[in-house]
């Protein structure tokens, strides 16, 4: 090749690895390899080598230039680069939106003369809007990256500066990092003019831009930022090579545009994206919009997330999808720019301070809030972890309610120096479970208590231990969880509590996320904790909630049979529950029902009909045991009330202190309903045959429960003769 073939070759290899750049690094797609663009760099680094004189300021070699600075030069912004107003309601925005149109209302005279602009224009549209007194405004929504401002100066189509804002009107200059970042082109594509018309431009605008992209300058503005990825991928490296790690992407990216020496800034794998075009005027856009996608024509990288909103209306819906999804996004975002769209009106409203009126930062729920952690209790696992719960003082973070938090295991505590009382920095990002992520030692007032590594098991009683090298906490039941899990389920139940849609697996999913350890803590579970829940939806975690709260009234009968006492089945409950109400008459209270049972001698006890020895021992024990007491307390402070329990009808008829004994299937009525039947007309039910049955009611299939009557002569009834006595 002679000289000029070489020229021809490096122009060639320039343009080709600006094309994929382009591809890749905008627009998302490939057309070759990454090894193939590798051997086209080397082939254009190898060429440049040997003929210096051919290498332009554009060729992608100049990415990186090697020679470290020793100090960052200054660099004056025109125009000065802004800030945002930030809203955090629909109601701030609602109110955003009309002072904005009372100030257009009040700056737009009616009578204007639209004179040199077309009746079509934007401004004119606005102006008729406000002749019918209601200003239509639309906008244009973009996300608000957590990154760092830039302006990037073009002149003659090439990339000569770019800078970090500073204070707004002076920042530094940081061209050589921000030559590092792939998505920033070190030239200006040019569009073409299909292209051009396609967004909407008229030829006067065309001829004006394609005229600046070659002779005159282009000043973009947007973020320096550090995709969620690579902060992942740079930050295991790291911790591989046994390096300091980053905090958050935003650091990493600071840190990037902040070295002197490129070749590390280059390591950094930062990313640009546009959020404007400074020099908007000069091109007279229609919209924000056109500003944006001529950007992108410009080689420059865009959110395609960001959205053309109609109304308000539509501009909420946009914040709450992003809100709800914000964790897809390749970058960390705190909320939505929202930015009028029509061009014409932000020098109408203008600017106060340091911020435009025309644009709006619509914040994202906070993912760091600070609380109280109130107490920690203990939670089984499936494999007998015991894992600590901190129950906190309920609070918003990231959108939602957060009430209860893992907190993993003593180890994690004793990092954490985590103790009761303690004011606790919690984060809760996207749809991850929320978590302790520091503890403000400063805020201890000295009452703070801390939190001990159980010996027992705090749900059974047995022995707790640590395994040599384990953090966690084993319960040595090895039923455990499974009981926990049966004794909660029983207190749903249909003859318990009936609390619908709580079945056995909900309520496994519940412990499993340590939103309950014991019966009390469904009472305290809002829409927010149900939600992430899989299988739950708004809906859903709204009618669960629901149901849950619906149940706070409890019969007593059913309140004690739900305890899940040893021996105490429904119609020992029933008893119990006549008998103490016997001894007060108006119980509400939760505290009475303990008081009672606290009250009743074990020999009281084996005076109910029915109760003997043991079942009297078991129901004394349980109302003594700390444990089962600080369970009562605390269905009383969640908010559960004793309903009266209806005594039984005690008229003359078949059924009084006659015993039932129901086996297989009825057809017409739930086993539910008939046992409520008969217990309401003063009978009893038993779940064994003995010779103190009266009846045994046999349905479709009976069991063995029927050979038993036969054997002991006690009379058996079909479930029509049993229907025409209860009716
Ligand atoms: S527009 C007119 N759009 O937010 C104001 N800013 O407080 C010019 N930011 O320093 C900014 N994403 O770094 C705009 N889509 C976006 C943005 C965005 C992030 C940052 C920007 C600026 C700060 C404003």
């Amino acid at each position: 090749m002679d000289k000029k073939e070489i020229k021809k070759r490096i122009k060639k290899l320039c343009d080709e690895i600006n094309h994929h750049r382009y591809l890749y690094h905008v627009l998302d797609r490939e057309e070759i390899s990454e090894g193939a663009l590798d051997s086209l760099k080397n082939e254009l680094f190898k060429l440049e080598q040997e003929y210096p004189e051919f290498i332009t300021p554009d060729s992608p070699t100049q990415r990186v230039e090697g020679r470290p600075l020793e100090k960052f030069e200054k660099v004056t912004h025109d125009p000065p680069m802004l800030s945002l107003f930030d809203a955090f309601s629909e109601q701030d925005m609602a109110d955003w939106e009309s002072r904005t149109k009372k100030i257009i209302n009040s700056k737009i005279p009616t009578s204007l003369k639209l004179r040199g602009t077309s009746a079509n224009s934007h401004f004119a549209k606005a102006a008729r809007g406000r002749q019918k007194s209601k200003i239509a405004l639309d906008y244009y929504c973009e996300l608000k990256f957590d990154g760092l401002a830039m302006s990037l100066r073009y002149e003659n189509g090439l990339f000569v500066r770019g800078a970090t804002r500073g204070d707004g009107k002076v920042g530094e200059d940081v061209t050589n990092n921000l030559k590092t970042i792939e998505s920033i082109p070190l030239r200006l594509r040019k569009p073409n003019e299909a292209e051009l018309k396609k967004i909407g431009l008229d030829s006067w605008q065309i001829n004006q831009l394609l005229n600046a992209v070659e002779n005159s300058e282009i000043v973009i503005r947007g973020e320096a930022l550090m995709a969620k990825k690579v902060f992942n991928g740079l930050n295991e490296k790291y911790k591989k090579e046994g390096k300091k790690l980053l905090a958050n992407p935003r650091n990493g990216a600071a840190g990037s545009i902040r070295q002197l020496n490129p070749k590390i800034a280059a390591e950094r794998k930062l990313d640009f994206y546009v959020y404007g075009i400074a020099n908007a005027t000069d091109f007279r856009f229609k919209t924000h919009e056109q500003e944006i996608k001529l950007a992108e024509l410009f080689g420059l990288k865009i959110l395609r997330d960001n959205k053309y909103c109609e109304s308000m209306d539509e501009v909420n819906r946009f914040h709450a999808h992003w809100e709800k999804n914000r964790e897809k996004l390749p970058m960390e975002v705190d909320g939505v720019v929202v930015k009028v769209n029509n061009l014409a009106l932000w020098p109408v409203l203008g600017i106060v301070g340091k911020g435009p009126r025309y644009a709006m930062a619509y914040k994202f729920a906070a993912e760091q809030v600070t609380t109280m952690l109130k107490s920690a209790v203990w939670q089984i696992g499936r494999t007998g972890i015991l894992t600590p719960i901190g129950i906190l003082e309920p609070v918003r973070v990231g959108g939602v309610t957060v009430s209860h938090v893992t907190l993993h295991n003593m180890d994690e505590i004793e990092r954490l120096d985590l103790r009761i009382g303690d004011t606790v920095i919690i984060e809760r990002a996207g749809d991850v479970i929320p978590k302790v992520i520091q503890v403000l030692p400063k805020m201890r007032e000295g009452k703070e208590q801390k939190i001990l590594s159980p010996e027992n098991c705090p749900i059974c009683g047995s022995p707790a231990e640590r395994a040599p090298g384990e953090v966690a906490l084993r319960c040595t039941n090895k039923d455990c969880y499974a009981v926990t899990l049966r004794r909660l389920s029983h207190w749903t139940s249909k003859a318990a509590m009936n609390i619908e849609g709580l079945g056995p697996k909900v309520v496994e999913q519940l412990v499993k996320e340590g939103l309950v350890s014991d019966a009390a803590d469904f009472y305290t579970l809002s829409e927010d904790d149900v939600k992430p829940l899989e299988r739950f939806a708004d809906k859903s975690a709204e009618n669960l909630v629901k149901a849950i709260n619906e149940k706070k009234e409890v019969d007593l009968a059913r309140f004690i049979y739900g305890l899940g006492i040893r021996h105490v089945g429904e119609e020992t409950a029933l008893l119990l529950a006549e008998r103490i109400t016997n001894y007060k008459l108006q119980i509400t209270n939760l505290l009475d029902v303990l008081k009672i049972f606290q009250s009743i001698k074990i020999k009281k006890l084996e005076e109910i009909e029915d109760i003997g020895p043991i079942v009297a021992k078991s129901i004394y024990e349980w109302f003594r045991d700390v444990k089962n007491v600080e369970l009562l307390r605390k269905f009383e402070k969640n908010g559960i009330i004793i309903t009266q329990h209806a005594t039984r009808n005690m008229q003359q008829n078949e059924f009084k202190g006659k015993t039932f004994v129901l086996t297989g299937t009825l057809d017409g009525l739930t086993r539910n309903d008939a046992k409520a039947k008969i217990r309401e007309l003063g009978g009893k039910i038993s779940s064994a045959v003995s010779k103190n049955t009266d009846f045994v009611v046999a349905g479709e299939n009976p069991g063995s429960k029927l050979d038993k009557a036969g054997e002991l002569r006690v009379r058996v009834i079909n479930e029509e003769e049993f229907v025409k006595l209860i009716f």
